[in-house]
C-alpha cells in the first residue's frame, strides 16, 4: 500500500492512501482528525454491503454518523442536487468542525467535493472512490465540478479533500463497462510517462482484463502516483497540469455530440488515438507510436475510434470551456512521454478531422 500526502498550500493538505485493502484505513483516518459528526454520501450504484463496512467502520470509532444516498452518474452534478446535499447536510447539523464521507464514481465525488467546499465556506472531506475512473484519477487533484446546461464542469472549485482511501479490491466486482471505462485514464497517464509505461500496459492488460487483484493494484496506484506527481508540480494548471487533457478536446467533443451516450472512457480513448495522429502533423510524432497507444486501448477493452462529421465536432470543440475565448491550445505529444502545448487554428482541426473521417 502507498501513503502520499499531497501538500496543496499551507492549509489544506490531503493524505491519499492507495492499494489493496486501503478501506481499512479509513475509520482510523476519519477518527484521527476527531470531526464533531460525519455525513455519507453514498453513491446509489454502490454495493449496500460496501457502503454498510464504510458506516459500520466509523461507527465502531465511537462517531456520530449520518447517512444518506445521494443518485448517482452525471445527473447528480447539476446545481439542484448539489441543492439537496447542502440541504442534507444542514438537516445533520453539520458543521465547520463536521466531515462529509463520499462514496462512489467520480460524478458523485464532484458534486459532493463541490457541495462540501461551499457549505460553511467548506466543510471537511473523505473520497472512497468506488469506479475505475474515480479511482485512476477523478478522486486526486482537487478539482470538483457540476455541469450547467450543455457546458460540462463550468462551475466548480479547486477544494481538497482531507482524506482519500482508494481500494482497487472496489473494482472486482464493477459491471464490464464501468470497469473498463477508466483505463482510457491510465493510458493517458502512461502516454505522459512515455512509451515504456505504455507497453508495460500492453504486457498486463490480459491480467488486467482478467480483474487479477495484484495488477489492478500495481495499476491503480500507478495512476494515482502519476497524478500525484503532476498535481504537486503544478496545483492550480497554469502549466504542467495542462497535459492531463491529452485526449480529451476531442474526447469531449465526442461526448457531447453523442449526446453524452458515448461513455468518457470510451471518448477518451477514441480522443487519446485521434489526438496522437494529429501530432504526427504537428509535431513529427512517431507512426509506431500512435499504434503502440491504441494498441494498448483495444486490449484494454476500449474503442479507438468514434465516427462523428467532422463539423459537427467541431461545433462542440468551440462549446468547450477551455477555448471560450479564442483559439484551441492542445496538449499533444513529440513522442510518448514528451508533451508541448499547441495552439492550432480551427481550419487546421477542420481538415485534419475530415482527413480522419475518410
Ligand atoms: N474532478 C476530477 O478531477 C475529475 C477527473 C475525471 C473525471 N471526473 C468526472 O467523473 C465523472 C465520471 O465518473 P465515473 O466514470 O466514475 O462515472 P459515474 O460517477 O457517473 O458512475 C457511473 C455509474 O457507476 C455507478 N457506480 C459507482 N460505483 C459503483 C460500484 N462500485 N458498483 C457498481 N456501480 C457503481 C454509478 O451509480 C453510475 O451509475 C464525470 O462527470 C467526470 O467529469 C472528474
Ligand atoms: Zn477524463
Amino acid at each position: 500500500m502507498d501513503e502520499v500526502t499531497l501538500t496543496l498550500h499551507e492549509e489544506r493538505a490531503a493524505r491519499i492512501v492507495v492499494g489493496s485493502g486501503a478501506l481499512s484505513r479509513l475509520p482510523g483516518l476519519v477518527a484521527g482528525l476527531d470531526p464533531l459528526n460525519v455525513l455519507v454520501l453514498a453513491d446509489p450504484g454502490v454495493p449496500g454491503e460496501l457502503v454498510n463496512d464504510v458506516i459500520n467502520g466509523l461507527v465502531d470509532r465511537g462517531l456520530r454518523v449520518s447517512a444518506s444516498t445521494v443518485g448517482g452518474g452525471e445527473d447528480v452534478k447539476t446545481i439542484r442536487s448539489v441543492e439537496n446535499i447542502w440541504r442534507l447536510m444542514a438537516a445533520s447539523g453539520l458543521t465547520r468542525r463536521s466531515l462529509v464521507v463520499a462514496v462512489g464514481g467520480g460524478s458523485l465525488l464532484d458534486a459532493s467535493g463541490f457541495a462540501a467546499s461551499t457549505y460553511m465556506r467548506g466543510v471537511r472531506l473523505a473520497y472512497v472512490p468506488t469506479t475505475t475512473l474515480a479511482q485512476a484519477d477523478a478522486a486526486v487533484g482537487g478539482k470538483n465540478a457540476v455541469d450547467i446546461d450543455g457546458w460540462k464542469n463550468l462551475v466548480g472549485t479547486f477544494y481538497h479533500p482531507d482524506i482519500v482511501v482508494i481500494d482497487p479490491t472496489i473494482l472486482a466486482s464493477l459491471p464490464h463497462r464501468i470497469f473498463v471505462d477508466g483505463f482510457s485514464e491510465v493510458v493517458k497517464h502512461a502516454a505522459l510517462r512515455g512509451a515504456g509505461r505504455v507497453s508495460w500496459l500492453l504486457t498486463i492488460a490480459g491480467a488486467v482484463r482478467a480483474r487479477d487483484e495484484g495488477v489492478l493494484d500495481e495499476v491503480i496506484r500507478f495512476s494515482v502516483m502519476t497524478k500525484v506527481d503532476v498535481i504537486r508540480r503544478d496545483y492550480k494548471e497554469k502549466g504542467i497540469r495542462a497535459l492531463l487533457n491529452f485526449g480529451h478536446t476531442v474526447g469531449h467533443a465526442i461526448e457531447v455530440v453523442s449526446g453524452y451516450r458515448v461513455s468518457h472512457g470510451a471518448a477518451v480513448a477514441a480522443g487519446l488515438v485521434a489526438e496522437a495522429s494529429l501530432a504526427t502533423k504537428v509535431l513529427g510524432m512517431p507512426e509506431d507510436e500512435v499504434s503502440l497507444l491504441a494498441t494498448a486501448l483495444t486490449e484494454l477493452g476500449l474503442p479507438t475510434s468514434v465516427s462523428y462529421p467532422p463539423e459537427r465536432l467541431v461545433s462542440a470543440m468551440k462549446l468547450d470551456k477551455k477555448f471560450l475565448n479564442g483559439k484551441p491550445r492542445i496538449p499533444l505529444p513529440r513522442r510518448l512521454g514528451e508533451f508541448e502545448i499547441v495552439e492550432l487554428d480551427w481550419e487546421v482541426i477542420v481538415d485534419w478531422l475530415t482527413e480522419l473521417a475518410r
